[in-house]
């Protein structure tokens, strides 16, 4: 029977995005907007599409091979496979299910699961739990999307924010005292509508009249999703780092969801973090849903900026509504 004493934690990650660059400049001839309303309002310059003939499953292959290699683990290793998603290559079968046949893990378990942009430390929090209770030990998680192909483009108040990445960890028993520390998640469905796709589901499947309607794409009140986002992210971070007995003081690096640079610093400002310890590539990037923290974490760690040892946070909200924050002794 499983003990439940191992302490898990990320022992190796790794990223994609694609190669096609969407900056704000380009966007000023598809919508009625400007370079500078995009950067002032929401810290974006320029966001990352996927060409016609890029899935999901693509990016998250590519981020889960590099998450391998920096754990110098091959992926017969893997006991079990998550991939965070709201945008998989298609409903049936899961998107990690083709990753799992892509990196070459065979018969390894795997599973979907959707928590909007929350996904990432969703499935990092099943994964510690599972690691820590030994009922596995290599576990890859991937957050991945794509919300490039879900965006109208021709709402300007949704399509200058988004854009499509993946970042992948490999989470595994660590030493005593490191890894995943604890988490705060939540959601508020009472809230859903507030940022949803209407069609493609069981209440309204696909029909030639959802696509007229341009049922297929993003709906989102920004407004009040920000009035959400400010308060929870600073509120989910305190709530996880107390289930640890620490406090915002002891945090070396803050890795938020990357949806918009005054949300990021509104949660600092409540934290009462110093610039240095938040990281930023919102202006990079835009807003990847599920892969936007992992894809931050990888780069600050390829950056240098996080080491062993270092307390690191990450937060995250998103469609449902929901949130996630975890905090993490850093263990590579
Ligand atoms: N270009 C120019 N003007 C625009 C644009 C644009 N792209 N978009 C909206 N506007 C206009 C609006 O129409 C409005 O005009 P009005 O005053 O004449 O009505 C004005 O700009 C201000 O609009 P607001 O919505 O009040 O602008 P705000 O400062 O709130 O910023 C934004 C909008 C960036 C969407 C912000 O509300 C936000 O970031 N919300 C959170 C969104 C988010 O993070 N969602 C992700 C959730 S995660 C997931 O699961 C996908």
């Amino acid at each position: 029977m499983p003990n439940n004493t191992r302490q898990a934690g990320i022992v190796g990650i790794g990223s994609a995005v694609p190669d096609k660059i969407l900056t704000n400049a380009d966007l000023e001839k598809l919508v009625d907007t400007t370079d500078e309303w995009i950067k002032t309002r929401s810290g974006i310059c320029e966001r990352r599409i996927g060409t016609d003939q890029t899935a999901a499953s693509d990016l998250a292959t590519e981020a889960a091979r590099a998450a391998l290699a920096s754990a110098g683990m091959g992926a017969e290793a893997l006991d079990l496979i998550i991939v965070a998603t709201v945008t998989g290559d298609s409903p049936i079968p899961s998107t990690a299910s083709l990753v799992q046949h892509r990196i070459g893990s065979p018969r390894t378990p795997a599973f979907d699961l959707s928590a909007g942009c929350s996904g990432f430390v969703y499935a990092l929090s099943v994964a510690r739990g599972l690691v820590a209770s030994g009922l596995h030990t290599n576990i890859l998680v991937v957050g991945v999307d794509m919300l490039s192909r879900v965006t109208n483009w021709q709402d300007r108040t949704t399509c200058v924010l988004f854009g499509d990445g993946a970042g992948a960890a490999i989470v595994s028993p660590v030493g005593e005292g490191e890894g995943i520390l604890s988490f705060c998640l939540g959601s508020d469905g009472s809230r859903g509508d507030l940022l949803r796709i209407r069609a493609g589901g069981s209440r309204l499947p696909a029909s030639a009249q959802t696509v007229q309607d341009g049922l297929h794409s993003i709906e989102m009140s920004g407004r009040e999703v920000f009035k959400f986002a400010v308060r929870i992210m600073g509120d989910a971070a305190v709530e996880a780092l107390e289930k640890c007995g620490l406090t915002p003081a002891d945090v070396d690096l803050f890795i938020p969801h990357q949806a918009n640079i005054r949300i990021i610093e509104a949660a600092a400002r409540r934290l009462e973090l110093p610039d240095e310890k938040v990281f930023i590539n919102v202006q990079k990037y835009g807003n990847t849903s599920a892969g936007s923290i992992p894809l931050a974490m990888d780069e600050a760690y390829r950056s240098g900026l996080v080491k062993k040892g270092d307390l690191v946070v990450l937060v995250g909200f998103g469609a449902g509504l929901t949130w996630a924050a975890a905090a993490l002794r850093w263990a590579m």
